[in-house]
């Protein structure tokens, strides 16, 4: 059996975390959990009425497959229960199996490096300007047929932002070992060259 190895990926909403994720996870042959998912189907589960710390003890594959787990109601949702820990207590053994499985994983999220794989073989913090993720996010929704503006997007991301840094439980930080990739002046291929390298010089080190 391969030894596990754990990329943790980090960063704010709409950095790029999950496009480095898929493709670092690609290229090193790894499995990937983008773990915003599992936040995001509670705040799903939220939304129709549900507690939330019963939706997140009664998580089901099923859930992730929503089709509505990308629209920004369900993001501030997401972000709104991730504040709750017994919420964030229910999803760690999932994440942290996950995380230790054979053949090794990338895991994207707010805590991975920090809380959930401490121990991760590489982390990785990827971030831009607010401004720079709201351009981003605002051309993602508009290609998935979301009507906004860039004034309510922007405001969106820095609403998770704060949520997301300022909650007590887990909240958004760079772990110390953290490799810091500031993907505001780099197109997507740059940004991913940049993770593969990050990835092979501690793989090195
Ligand atoms: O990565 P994302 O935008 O899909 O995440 C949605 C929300 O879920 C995010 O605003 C905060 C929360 N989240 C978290 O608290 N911890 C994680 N590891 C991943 C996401």
């Amino acid at each position: 059996m391969m030894s596990p190895f754990t990329i943790a990926i980090d960063g704010p909403a709409a950095a790029g975390k999950g496009t480095i994720s898929k493709a670092v996870a690609a290229h090193f042959d790894l499995a990937h959990l983008d773990t915003g998912l599992l936040y995001r189907a509670v705040g799903a589960r939220m939304l129709q009425g549900e507690d939330p710390i019963a939706a997140a003890q009664t998580l089901a594959a099923g859930d992730l497959e929503n089709p509505d787990l990308r629209t920004a109601d369900v993001a501030q949702a997401a972000s709104k229960v991730a504040v709750i820990p017994e919420v964030r207590a229910s999803l760690l053994d999932f994440q942290r199996a996950f995380a230790r499985r054979s053949g090794g994983a990338v895991l994207d999220g707010r805590d991975i490096g920090t809380v959930i794989c401490p121990q991760a073989e590489v982390k990785l913090f990827v971030t831009a300007s607010p401004e720079v993720r709201a351009t981003r996010r605002l051309a993602e929704l508009s290609d998935n047929g979301f009507k906004t503006d860039f004034e309510t997007v922007l405001a969106d991301v820095k609403a998770r932002d704060d949520r997301d840094m300022n909650r007590a439980d887990a909240p958004l930080r760079p772990a110390e070992d953290a490799v810091i990739i500031d993907t505001s002046d780099l197109d997507v291929e740059a940004a991913i060259a940049a993770a593969v390298a990050a990835v092979d010089a501690r793989r090195r080190a």
